[in-house]
């Protein structure tokens, strides 16, 4: 089955979550589309917030109804992409540079599920390299002391000039290979002035719905 074929899988597993009435966080990326997508085939127009301009796009050329944060007092359901997730369902998001958002969003869900291709989960975190969104005054600071901790990093550029974000702020995305202790390195992030957010996603993630040997898998956050 082709990657494509897969997120639309898990995409359409998501939207037969959806009940009528319920508000939702819509992610960003292409899985997040498929499940974007599969909403409209079901023909629901639910009210929702997205986690970045681009789905917010979609999401209004399709007839929802799109609001902010200041109109929507509670969302009942999230369902976002990830580029890696471990067992523990901690994951790396941020790929497409919305990681602020998404995080912010998955924050104030009542129930959160993510969704992926077969080649999403992963044992250890760390292959991918982890967005850190930052301050652009910040970033050669936050870049210096990233390399300190031993990985790679670079500012994510677009046709040659940084990589800006919904909200403003520039991306590093820091090649660590492996990340011993998600815990330890989310703490330390959170405490480097400049950072504004980054792409580990802990204990925020109740449900992954991801494609294995064919099939649609369901993952539970271990209690
Ligand atoms: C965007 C994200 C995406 O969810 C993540 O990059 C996965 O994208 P895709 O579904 O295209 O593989 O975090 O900021």
């Amino acid at each position: 089955m082709s990657q494509q074929d897969q997120k639309e899988r898990v995409g359409k597993a998501a939207a037969d979550l959806v009940e009528s009435g319920m508000t939702l966080g819509l992610g960003t990326g292409s899985t997040a589309t498929c499940f974007i997508q599969a909403l409209a085939e079901r023909g629901l127009r639910p009210r929702c917030v997205a986690t970045s301009e681009a789905t917010a796009v979609m999401a209004l050329g399709l007839g929802f109804d799109v609001v902010g944060l200041d109109v929507l007092s509670k969302i009942d359901l999230t369902v976002d992409g990830v580029d890696e997730v471990d067992a523990n369902l901690t994951a790396i998001k941020g790929g497409g540079g919305a990681l602020m958002r998404e995080k912010i969003v998955a924050s104030i869900s009542e129930t959160v599920v993510y969704i992926g291709d077969d080649t999403k989960l992963v044992d250890r975190l760390g292959k991918f390299p982890l967005p850190i969104e930052v301050s652009p005054f910040a970033s050669s600071v936050v870049l210096r002391k990233i390399s300190d901790l031993g990985a790679k990093s670079e500012i994510r550029l677009q046709d040659g000039k940084p990589f800006v974000s919904d909200e403003g702020h520039w991306i590093i995305d820091a090649a660590f290979e492996l990340i011993e202790d998600p815990y330890e390195l989310d703490v330390l992030l959170n405490m480097t002035p400049g950072v504004v957010a980054h792409g580990l996603f802990i204990d925020l993630i109740d449900r992954m719905l991801l494609m294995q040997n064919g099939d649609v898998v369901a993952l539970d956050r271990p209690q």
